[in-house]
């Protein structure tokens, strides 16, 4: 299996626009998996509760949704960088602690502090170098600042995406993982970061671009293995075989292979839900149990098939659809938009779908 070729062929036939709701989806699964990795408890319904700011009464539960809207907007701040700085250098030490400041500004007070290795309990500020020692597992992390900062000079010098032509870039994508998470240039957060870094370093390479696929899902699901296999690639070169660098080469690529390994699984399971025909009963099948539930009417229903092979659907159209007045078409896109099964930009603006957590169980079972 081609990664690259496969990453690119997924959602074949979907409309373009659905796809973009599926990314928007994409972006509440991502936070779910690398915070629940964290020990964030949330759901996917709990997110989207978050997303409508409803907040959950319980101060902890509060925060853990309130770390979930931080990390999506980090995400689209991130996207956003992407598009509009094509050089924007991804493992620059610039760009890394960007990605930490943004996510830990936004933080709720009660979660921005780290544990040091003695158990004292310390603030964490946002974007900043740690200036002690770690430990994550068993490894030990570069101690001082000074020392952090030439290992994150050599990180960006060997494995930035724009110095490697071919398939190397693959392996620097997945080296950049681990050794980012080797050097833990943060106090907190490391993960969370790595696993920013690594979305986009895959879009700057071209894999995982149409962000219709997660690596972290199988880093979550397979949370033993991650760690296992990151904890061997930090052990140092054997011998003169081994590389050249401190550390092992054998223990990277073998680091690398598991890497890419769940990068496939995850394309096999995305390309498994995305398959057109099957979405579409899916789809069928969904709309049909809120007709029947009367969580939406017949003519919502009517309008909810359409807008699957559309897209989008103008206001307007609505009157057409269903042959009904303004006043009834008024109520019909009321009724949808309550059942949050549509959404709006703009109060005029053409309804689009809207993947809830109950939406996207239907759609794609075990996605979340
Ligand atoms: N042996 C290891 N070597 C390097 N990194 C590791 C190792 N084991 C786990 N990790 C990484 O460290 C992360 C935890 O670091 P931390 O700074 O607490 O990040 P976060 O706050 O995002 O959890 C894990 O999510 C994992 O990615
Ligand atoms: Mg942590």
């Amino acid at each position: 299996m081609n990664v690259v070729a496969s990453s690119a062929a997924l959602g074949k036939g979907i409309h373009p626009l659905i796809l973009d709701d599926i990314v928007r989806l994409m972006l509440k699964v991502n936070s779910y998996y690398t915070n629940a990795m964290e020990g964030n408890p949330s759901t996917l319904k709990d997110i989207d509760a978050a997303l409508n700011n409803q907040l959950a009464k319980d101060k902890a539960s509060r925060s853990f949704q309130l770390e979930h809207v931080a990390h999506i907007e980090v995400q689209e701040a991130m996207l956003q960088r992407l598009r509009e700085e094509p050089s924007l250098r991804v493992c620059s030490k610039d760009f890394l602690c960007w990605l930490h400041e943004q996510f830990f500004r936004r933080l709720p007070e009660d979660m921005r502090f780290a544990r040091t290795l003695g158990g004292e309990v310390v603030p964490v500020e946002p974007g900043r170098l740690r200036d002690r020692g770690i430990t994550v597992g068993s490894h030990e992390g570069p101690v001082t600042r000074g020392e952090i900062e030439r290992y994150l000079a050599r990180f960006e010098e060997l494995l930035s995406p724009e110095c490697l032509v071919g398939a190397p870039k693959l392996l620097g994508w997945a080296s950049s993982h681990h050794r980012f998470l080797w050097i833990h240039p943060f106090s907190e957060g490391n993960g969370r970061v790595a696993r920013l870094l690594t979305t986009a370093y895959g879009i700057r390479i071209g894999v995982g671009d149409n962000m219709l696929w997660t690596v972290g899902r199988a880093f979550a699901r397979n949370r033993a293995d991650y760690d296992r296999h990151l904890a061997l690639a930090d052990r140092p070169r054997r011998n003169d075989l081994d590389g050249r660098g401190p550390l092992s080469e054998e223990d990277l690529i073998e680091f690398c292979t598991f890497f890419l390994r769940c990068c496939k699984d995850q394309i096999q399971f995305m390309d498994g839900v995305l398959q057109l025909g099957e979405l579409e009963r899916r789809y069928q099948r969904f709309i049909g149990a809120l007709e029947t539930e009367k969580a939406i009417s017949k003519a919502g229903g009517k309008l909810m098939r359409r807008l699957l092979p559309q897209g989008a659907m103008p206001r307007a159209q609505v009157l057409e659809i269903c042959g009904v007045k303004q006043r009834r078409a008024t109520q019909i896109i009321r009724e949808l938009l309550d059942a949050q099964v549509v959404r709006s930009e703009t109060p005029y603006g053409p309804l689009r779908l809207n993947i809830t957590a109950d939406m996207s169980a239907a759609l794609f079972p075990s996605l979340a």
